[in-house]
């Protein structure tokens, strides 16, 4: 494997937990506001980054790579309303896939055949990221300041509904 892309791997490990650690602190703001049910949900997805950042971590065992784990910042427990909180998950998806796409476009061009086949799985992983949380963030939107309706959404993320 390339030293540049062994780099951005080793990244995205920590990239991945810090996703998990951005959804926890949402996760945390929600509890403290009563939305239960997209608490919930943020905490599952807090337990997806960590997969996927095993999956980074596992690719690189197999490919023999000395792993290095690298710091990962504090995060915020601030969010004003669940709008709020699912935009910010929404912007950090999309600079998530931007990373993605970074890591494969170096890996075509390295012809690293393995690399970019583990991350067809993280291509296809980010559509379905970014389009169940563009779906709350418009949800949400259309419910506006209408309470019963944020309670209904609420309610749904717990069941892990995401329409
Ligand atoms: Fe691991 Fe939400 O991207």
């Amino acid at each position: 494997m390339s030293k540049d892309l062994e780099k951005l791997t080793i990244e995205q490990i920590r990239n991945e937990l810090e996703s998990a650690y951005i959804y926890l602190g949402i996760a945390a703001a929600m509890e403290a506001m009563s939305f239960v049910g997209i608490a919930e949900w943020m905490r599952r997805q807090a337990k997806e980054e960590v997969e996927h950042g095993m999956k980074f971590y596992d690719y690189l065992v197999s490919r023999g790579v000395k792993i290095e784990l690298l710091p990962i910042v504090q995060v915020s427990t601030d969010y004003k309303s669940p709008l709020n909180a699912f935009e910010v998950a929404l912007n950090h998806e999309r600079k998530v896939t931007g990373l993605i796409h970074k890591m494969y476009d170096l890996a075509v061009s390295l012809k690293d055949y393995e690399s970019q086949n583990m991350l067809n799985w993280f291509v296809t992983e980010q559509i379905e990221e970014e389009s169940q949380t563009q779906h709350f963030v418009d949800r949400l939107k259309f419910a506006g300041d209408n309470a019963c309706a944020i309670l209904r959404i609420d309610r749904e993320a717990g069941k892990g509904k995401d329409s």
